[in-house]
């Protein structure tokens, strides 16, 4: 990425390189003037900036589109800190219960005009990425802020994103949450069932290549 090329595109003074994602894409941090947006390029992005537009259209918290073109996208920086933050140990209950109201407030909104990448039966509006990194809390009043990240946003299974969040809490990447006895909290949280069978079924197919080289 060229970072001096994207400052002259879009008239920015700094373009720093956000590491970490766990995707194909790439995301840079841009400064222009006072306000700070994400430059991001990837090859999926085309549905993202569908799906982000349409979702910011309902009012729910979440990244504005500022700009977009093929396989890019600009946004508005999304207020809070992500999960994978550090949290202090006392704020990680709140940190976990936030995570479960901002899932619910999603599953709760009226049909998308989407369909998730996963099997099941198309119920709500599900994320298809729900993980710590693209949650956002804001750190003062531990409240959900808002999420990103939205490509494989959909009509789906509620389990899809809570098997993929059990998932990010429980495999060792996010350990502050305490891991199984965490993400089970934070099933409990949204008012779901720890034990179902769909839990393990989802985050088998989010761990198969296969899978996701058939969708
Ligand atoms: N609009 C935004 N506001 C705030 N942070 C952002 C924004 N876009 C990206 N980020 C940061 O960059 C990280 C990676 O971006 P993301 O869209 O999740 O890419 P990936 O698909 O690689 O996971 C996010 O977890 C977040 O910390
Ligand atoms: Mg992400």
């Amino acid at each position: 990425m060229d970072l001096q090329h994207l400052m002259d595109r879009f008239g920015a003074s700094s373009a720093e390189p956000v590491l970490g994602g766990h995707s194909e894409a790439s995301v840079v941090r841009l400064e222009r003037r006072n306000e700070v947006l994400y430059y991001k390029q990837g090859i999926i992005l085309n549905d993202e900036a569908d799906r982000l537009e349409w979702l910011s259209g309902t009012g729910f918290p979440c990244p504005q589109v500022v700009d977009r073109g093929n396989n890019w996208l600009l946004t508005t920086e999304l207020s809070g800190r992500d999960a994978s933050d550090d949290w202090p140990a006392t704020d990680r209950p709140a940190v976990l219960a936030a995570i479960a109201t901002g899932l619910r407030e999603l599953h709760a909104l009226s049909e998308a005009p989407f369909s998730s990448p996963f099997p099941g039966k198309p119920e709500v509006v599900t994320h298809g990425d729900y993980a710590a990194p693209n949650v956002f809390i804001d750190p003062v009043t531990l409240q959900f802020s808002g999420m990103l990240d939205v490509g494989k946003l959909g009509m789906g299974d509620p389990y899809a994103d809570l098997g993929v969040m059990y998932k990010s809490l429980s495999n060792g990447m996010n350990p502050q949450y305490g891991l199984v006895p965490g993400a089970r909290f934070f099933v409990e949280q949204y008012g779901g069932d720890p034990d179902d069978p769909r839990i393990p079924y989802y985050i088998g197919l989010d761990d198969s290549e296969s899978f996701w080289a058939s969708v």
